[in-house]
């Protein structure tokens, strides 16, 4: 699992960790972002929540998240959930499915450097890669031209979801602090993935020599 606050990197992580590690990478913010663009029920509800930068209800995106744990892809390969849980209820709902994760990543990032990276933040609808206008610029004009914001990206709306996120984030740390690994992400993302890869690598191990329970 990996968690952290708004733009606090998952997304970037996720890319580099799924490349190197094949896992599958289960965001419900993606999920979410999916349901509204294609205009379902669910998606129609969740707009309201999302735009003003505020958590789903839980039974939409406990329900989302159980169905796409049973899709034929999610079988017999590990996955990466990225935004899930949020609130020790989601948790509650993991547990129950007899899901618990081996390592709970936190990205660790103050608070006015993840304002500067939302609003900052663009995303190429062609091949959903995260960029940034200062950090992570286009490679191209032709990809910028084409460049993307999400509507939960301003400064008012990123105060709303890190205040969500304070609310969670002591009880999420206390469900998972036998597994958390506290990772600082106010570093070049390249170096914060040395640090994460170096902890997957380290549990990779583990499990090669039998030590987890997994
Ligand atoms: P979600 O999509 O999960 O948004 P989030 O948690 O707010 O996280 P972000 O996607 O904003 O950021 P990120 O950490 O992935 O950062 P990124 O890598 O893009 O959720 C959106 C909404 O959906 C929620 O508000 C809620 O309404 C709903 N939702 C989702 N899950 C839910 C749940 N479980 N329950 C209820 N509701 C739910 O990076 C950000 C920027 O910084 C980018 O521009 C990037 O290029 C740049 N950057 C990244 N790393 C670095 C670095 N090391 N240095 C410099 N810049 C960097």
């Amino acid at each position: 699992m990996i968690s952290g606050a708004p733009a606090s990197g998952k997304g970037t992580q996720c890319a580099y960790i799924v490349e190197k590690y094949g896992l599958l990478h289960i965001s419900t913010g993606d999920l979410l972002r999916a349901e509204v663009a294609a205009g379902t029920e669910n998606g129609l509800k969740a707009k309201k929540y999302m735009t003003k930068g505020q958590l789903v209800p839980d039974d939409i995106v406990i329900q989302m998240v159980k169905d796409r744990l049973e899709e034929a892809d999610s079988q017999g390969k590990g996955w990466l959930l990225d935004g899930f849980p949020r609130s020790s209820s989601q948790a509650d709902a993991l547990k129950a499915l007899g899901i618990k994760p081996d390592v709970f990543i936190v990205l660790d990032v103050p608070e006015e450097v993840l304002i500067e990276r939302v609003v900052g933040r663009r995303l190429d609808p062609l091949t959903g890669k995260i960029y940034h206008l200062k950090y992570a610029p286009p490679e191209s004009e032709d990809i910028a031209s084409r460049l993307t914001q999400r509507i939960d990206d301003t400064e008012d709306k990123a105060k709303v979801r890190l205040q969500s996120y304070a609310m969670n984030v002591g009880a999420l740390s206390s469900i998972y602090a036998d597994v958390m690994q506290k990772v600082d992400g106010n570093r070049p993302k390249l170096l914060v993935f040395e640090e994460i890869d170096r902890v997957l690598t380290d549990l990779q191990d583990k499990y090669e020599r039998g030590l987890t329970a997994g």
